[in-house]
């Protein structure tokens, strides 16, 4: 196996997800932008991350905060110019990381040049054909052609009308009404994104995180998903036909051109997959030699905190990842899901239907406890092996926000849910750089903006969870999270390549990496240090020597 300074950087990299909406605020309209990340970059850069990826920055409708794109090669105004991303580009890769962008090839925004010239052309023309256009059932084809449910809530198709104002076709939307599905059978659609993906590798970026990969092919003549139990009966291993928006087969060949493209480049150029596939087996299949670099780990990022769960999931991953010879990406936290401080202490798995299931009772929520284990689960992760991303504000331990009142909810999945879901703005609140509130905490460069101001209000406790309060502070997230990214840059056994289990007892995860280094994560009782080892970095004090109950600790052992 190549050391680590010889093998591509994407195997081990520490990469930092910036939603850019929330990140920091550099023209003061209380939105994030490239001005603001670009300010901020030292800050990054002394954390220790590898690598930044930075969410959809296109000009965009923000329907679903960029997500839905109009354009794939330029820059939204709110945010900056291609010359600002540029520069942020290179003053990146001046502070010694690499940069991802955000690609997103499953849909469009409705208001991109092509559904918009699709919406003006007849039924049936050109057209019409590089999106999901169908006649609807029934006698005036006024139902959905099947029985596609949106992510977000409700069909999945949406019913034109003519410009008399007749009812016609539908069009497929796996995600918003205004995030219409490209038809990826089309070869213009094949051929406009890798143009898209020249565009910005000639720009400089070092890749791409690529937006619910595993939903670009759809299985032909788009059948009707069978009933739940039905699907159950096949266990993990469900035929294409019967999960026909996800995972088809015909994916990889789209990914197996995308890598030509990549290592046409020179670098070590990546793309990871946001894949929500499972089990371990199916996510290596994106990661086979001639396909993508990484594919996020969501099983790890929907585990619950319970040591035999995360040691079964860890060992199938590793497994399956070393036999496509690819490194497993560790994740804990993205902008889709609940904050891990909260998960952990509640136990979700993220299941997105109504906000009960995706924030758990308040009322059991114990803080200390969620912190505990959210700090003793990055360490956790940080010593696995391969890669791991790291969500903006988890290295502060801020927990999800309850608290955003209604009327300023702005995810999509709020109107599309009836109003049962509040959605994913709770971890989207705009990060807190100061404790005072001037500037909405620093998060603005209008030091005039309010907190209630930001673009996602921040609540009054927000300022307590500071950069600023954390940045060198002992004993802080910041700091631990700063710590062990100093550690796990020194320690060439860490990131990618093996790792061997101790029997350290059912209620403790153990293991090594080469170079006598240890990881005991404890779920129990107290527990003894082993013998003779050298405390490197503990998530929590040790209490007389021994390990306390939801700590992780790194160790030198003999
Ligand atoms: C991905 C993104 C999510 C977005 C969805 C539709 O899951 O992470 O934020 O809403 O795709 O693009």
């Amino acid at each position: 196996m190549k050391s680590r300074s010889e093998r591509e950087w994407w195997r081990d990299a520490v990469t930092y997800q910036i939603y850019i909406r929330s990140f920091a605020d550099g023209n003061g309209d209380g939105i994030g932008d490239i001005e603001g990340i670009r300010s901020r970059l030292p800050y990054l850069k002394s954390l220790g991350v590898d690598a930044i990826w930075i969410t959809p920055w296109y000009p965009s409708p923000q329907n679903d905060h960029g997500y839905d794109v109009a354009n794939y090669m330029d820059i939204e105004p709110m945010y900056g110019t291609l010359a600002d991303a540029e520069l942020l580009i290179k003053q990146t890769h001046e502070h010694g990381m690499k940069l991802i962008v955000d690609i997103v090839p499953n849909h469009s925004s409705d208001q991109h040049v092509w559904f918009q010239e699709a919406l003006r052309s007849p039924i049936g023309s050109p057209a019409r054909d590089r999106y999901i256009f169908r006649d609807g059932k029934g006698e005036n084809g006024e139902l959905p052609p099947n029985n596609w449910q949106s992510v977000f809530g409700g069909p999945a198709w949406h019913r034109l009308t003519d410009s008399d104002g007749n009812p016609e076709q539908w069009y497929l939307h796996l995600f918003a009404v205004e995030q219409p599905d490209f038809n990826w059978e089309h070869p213009e659609v094949r051929a406009h994104f890798e143009e898209i993906l020249k565009f910005w590798l000639d720009r400089g970026v070092d890749g791409f995180r690529i937006d619910v990969a595993h939903a670009l092919m759809k299985y032909p003549g788009l059948p009707d998903i069978p009933p739940a139990e039905e699907l159950a009966a096949h266990g993990e291993f469900v035929p294409d036909e019967f999960r026909p928006t996800w995972d088809q087969e015909g994916v990889h060949e789209i990914y197996r051109a995308w890598r030509k493209i990549l290592n046409s480049y020179p670098g070590d150029r990546m793309a990871v997959a946001e894949a929500w596939v499972s089990p371990a087996s199916r996510i290596a299949r994106y990661l086979r030699p001639d396909e993508l670099a990484n594919s996020f780990n969501f099983d790890f990022l929907t585990s619950l905190w319970e040591p035999q769960y995360l040691k079964g999931m860890i060992n199938r991953a590793v497994d399956a990842m070393a036999e496509v010879g690819a490194p497993p990406s560790w994740v804990f936290n993205n902008h889709d899901v609940t904050r891990s401080v909260d998960r952990f202490d509640l136990g979700l798995q993220n299941r997105q239907v109504n906000t009960f299931e995706r924030q758990g009772d308040p009322a059991k929520f114990d803080i200390a406890r969620g912190t505990r284990r959210a700090r003793a689960g990055a360490l956790l992760m940080l010593a696995l092996p391969g890669g791991a991303y790291i969500y903006q504000g988890e290295e502060l331990a801020v927990p999800e926000v309850r608290d955003i009142p209604e009327d300023r909810l702005s995810d999509p999945i709020w109107k599309m849910s009836g109003y049962q879901d509040r959605g994913r703005d709770g971890c989207r609140v705009p990060i807190a750089w100061k404790s005072a509130p001037e500037g909405a905490h620093g998060f603005s460069s209008n030091s005039a903006l309010t907190p209630d101001q930001a673009w996602l209000p921040q609540s009054p406790w927000w300022g307590s969870y500071s950069v600023q309060s954390q940045v060198g502070v002992a004993g802080s997230t910041h700091s631990l999270y700063s710590q062990a990214l100093a550690i796990r840059k020194n320690e060439s056994g860490l990131g990618d390549g093996p790792m061997q289990w101790i029997d350290a007892g059912p209620n403790v995860i153990a293991f090594t990496r080469p170079g006598n280094f240890a990881c005991f994560v404890n779920f129990g009782a107290p527990i003894d240090l082993p013998e003779g080892a050298d405390v490197l970095l503990a998530s929590a004090e040790l209490i007389d020597g021994k390990i306390p109950t939801d700590t992780a600790i790194w160790l030198r052992v003999k």
